[in-house]
């Protein structure tokens, strides 16, 4: 047999408490003198995103924020955002926040330089070719939250606001050139958001050691980023100020990322057509699906998460993981159900046919069709 495989690990990490004070340092280093700050509408005001503003300023680099960014952002905040970029004379991004600034701000330095639509990118075969990659705006990246790992990403997740579908747009230049991971930054976030996100985190480790695809790297930073949040999630979840589990927290959110290279399943399959509709945190609505589509998912990866079940210390198998994932859910407060988040049976259908359109459907274990889809949402509702 010929193994063949593209692997890409290549983003520069800043890590440790603190390190936010090398921001202005970073942007001059790739090249930046009037960077654009992008970020969501929730944290503009806050200390984090204020100080980071400071610093920049301090070092002659300006204080311009874009932040009418939603949660799930959309292609009319990135089209505000391209607009604020270019009327502003700016030159590169600090992408800051959750998945959702993290995603518009490496979009909007991305799509600063294209004169095709945002859509003409999405990820699809070689379709990232069509860019003019010269256009590309450098991007220093300063994640708020611990989960998407979208720091360490080739992507961003872009809501059609017309269709209300998720897409993911990829560039290999996407990747951000440097990513400053300072837990510092996390210790606000609420009790829901940092459950949320933690689970996001391993949601990605857990379908990317669950995909089928050969990629033995990711495989085993999939397994250790599940070893870091089983340890680190409950404590970060319990007391929000424990810098040891925020900064483990973290280092799990961005190997969940670069881990998913080896694809995700139907837990996102799922969640985005949720997410896409009623508006739902990603990470929790992930959280809530996460046990039927495991048990789904069973006949396929039984001996694999066994596994990863006694590498991660869990008794008793398949069985065993399966009980952990419905404590350790029970541990950080997710809901039982989908119904919980505000979603209703009315448009099952609909999201079913969107589910198995996902690009991410093709990484799940066990094919993930119409009726499956259909089947698991009721469940999950
Ligand atoms: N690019 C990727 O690979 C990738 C992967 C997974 C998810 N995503 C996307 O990421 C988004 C979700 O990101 P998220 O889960 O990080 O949430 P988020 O960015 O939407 O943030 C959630 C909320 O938390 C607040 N917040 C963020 N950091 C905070 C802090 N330190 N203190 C206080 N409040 C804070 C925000 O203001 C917001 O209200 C979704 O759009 C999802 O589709 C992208
Ligand atoms: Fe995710």
């Amino acid at each position: 047999m010929t193994i063949t495989a593209n692997w890409s690990y290549p983003t520069a990490i800043k890590f440790g408490a603190g390190r936010i004070k090398e921001l202005a340092d970073h942007c001059k280093a790739v090249g930046m003198k009037k960077p654009l700050l992008v970020t969501d509408r929730g944290l503009s005001t806050m200390a984090i995103t204020q100080n980071a503003l400071d610093i920049l300023e301090a070092a002659g680099l300006g204080r311009a924020m874009f932040a009418e960014v939603d949660p799930n952002p959309t292609d009319r905040n990135l089209e505000a955002g391209v607009k604020a970029f270019k009327a502003g004379g700016h030159d590169g991004v600090v992408a800051f926040g959750g998945g959702s600034g993290l995603d518009l701000g490496k979009a909007v330095a991305f799509m600063a330089g294209q004169t095709r639509p945002v859509w003409d990118f999405e990820d699809i075969g070689d379709w990232w070719t069509r860019a003019n990659s010269d256009g590309i705006a450098p991007i220093v990246a300063v994640p708020t939250t611990a989960g998407t790992g979208s720091e360490v990403g080739r992507a961003s997740v872009i809501t059609n606001s017309e269709t209300h579908t998720k897409k993911v747009i990829f560039h290999p230049k996407f990747l951000p050139s440097v990513t400053i991971c300072d837990p510092e930054l996390t210790v606000g976030m609420p009790k829901v958001i940092t459950a949320g996100t933690g689970m996001d985190a391993f949601a990605h480790c857990l379908e990317a050691y669950s995909s089928p695809f050969y990629h033995p790297m990711s495989q085993g930073i999939a397994l250790e980023g599940m070893r870091l949040v089983k340890e680190y999630l409950p404590r970060a979840y319990k007391e929000g100020t424990d810098i040891e589990a925020r900064a483990n927290m973290m280092s799990a959110a961005a190997m969940g990322a670069v881990a998913f290279q080896k694809g995700l399943g139907a837990i996102h399959s799922l969640s985005h057509p949720v997410g896409a509709i009623y508006n739902t945190h990603h990470g929790m609505t992930n959280a809530v699906v996460m046990p039927p589509v495991l048990a789904f998912n069973r006949p396929a990866i039984e001996a694999k998460i066994a596994s990863a079940a006694a590498y991660l210390g869990i008794a008793g198998g398949f069985d065993g993981f399966f009980d952990y994932v419905l404590r350790l859910r029970e541990e950080v407060g997710v809901p039982d159900k989908l119904s919980a988040l505000g979603v209703g049976t009315d448009r099952i259908d609909e999201m079913a046919a969107m589910a198995i359109v996902d690009p991410t459907a093709g990484g799940n274990p066990v094919e993930l069709t119409l009726d499956a889809a259909k089947r698991l949402f009721i469940e999950c509702i």
